[in-house]
């Protein structure tokens, strides 16, 4: 049983930052994406009860798309820094685990399955609750050449690579330069009435 087990509190952080109209898990509240990771390495048992977590999306006729091209020796993790955007290595370079999430684009008769991408991004999101709930931090980044990182890895070309996402522990966000330090804290997000269409965009 982990610490969190019982009712998870929400973070200080989360308090100032995300405010909320309705009382919803504060675990959702409590995941970010900071980028200024601690040097610790991430145990293989922690690691693949994140992917454990991805693994029990939902998925459009439960064809479970998503897969996970694990980085985490300092070998593997050179191969995926040849393709990440130099804005994202600055501060992703220092994550102890780097993840590629790719998704099979097609279904089980060789026609395009047109939810792969929305299925991947549920899974993506069930990893980084997850990894939250066991003190472990995830951000993904779009920020990389997917091209590259196709060739580098063998990527079949059924498979389309979404996101990079860099796993470890918050470090000390004095590790990070200028704009990045300051924006070392939990995001807000838009008013619930911007995001809900009634009816129709008519
Ligand atoms: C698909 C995807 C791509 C992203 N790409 C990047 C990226 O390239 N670089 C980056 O620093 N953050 C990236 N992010 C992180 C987002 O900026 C972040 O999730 C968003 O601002 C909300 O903040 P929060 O995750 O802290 O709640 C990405 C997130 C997602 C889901």
């Amino acid at each position: 049983m982990l610490p969190s087990d019982k009712d998870e509190p929400l973070s200080s952080e989360a308090v100032k930052h995300r405010p909320t109209d309705y009382d919803i898990n504060p675990l959702i509240l409590n995941r970010w994406s900071p980028r200024a990771f601690a040097d610790r390495a991430v145990a293989e048992r922690d690691l693949h009860a994140i992917l454990e977590a991805a693994r029990w999306a939902p998925s459009s006729s439960n064809l479970q798309p998503w897969r996970f091209i694990v980085a985490a020796s300092e070998e593997q993790k050179a191969r995926f820094h040849s393709f990440i955007n130099d804005g994202n290595l600055i501060w992703c370079k220092h994550a102890p685990v780097l993840l590629l999430v790719v998704s099979k684009t097609t279904n089980n008769k060789g026609g395009m399955n047109r939810s792969h991408a929305f299925d991947a991004g549920a899974a993506w999101g069930y990893l980084a609750l997850e990894a939250c709930r066991r003190g472990m931090i995830a951000h993904a980044m779009g920020g990389f050449n997917a091209d590259q990182a196709q060739h580098e890895l063998s990527i079949p070309n059924q498979y389309a690579a979404l996101a990079v996402v860099a796993v470890g522990y918050q470090g000390d966000p004095a590790m990070l330069q200028g704009q990045l330090r300051e924006r070392e804290h939990p995001s807000s997000r838009m008013p619930l009435n911007d995001i809900i269409i009634e009816g129709s965009f008519a």
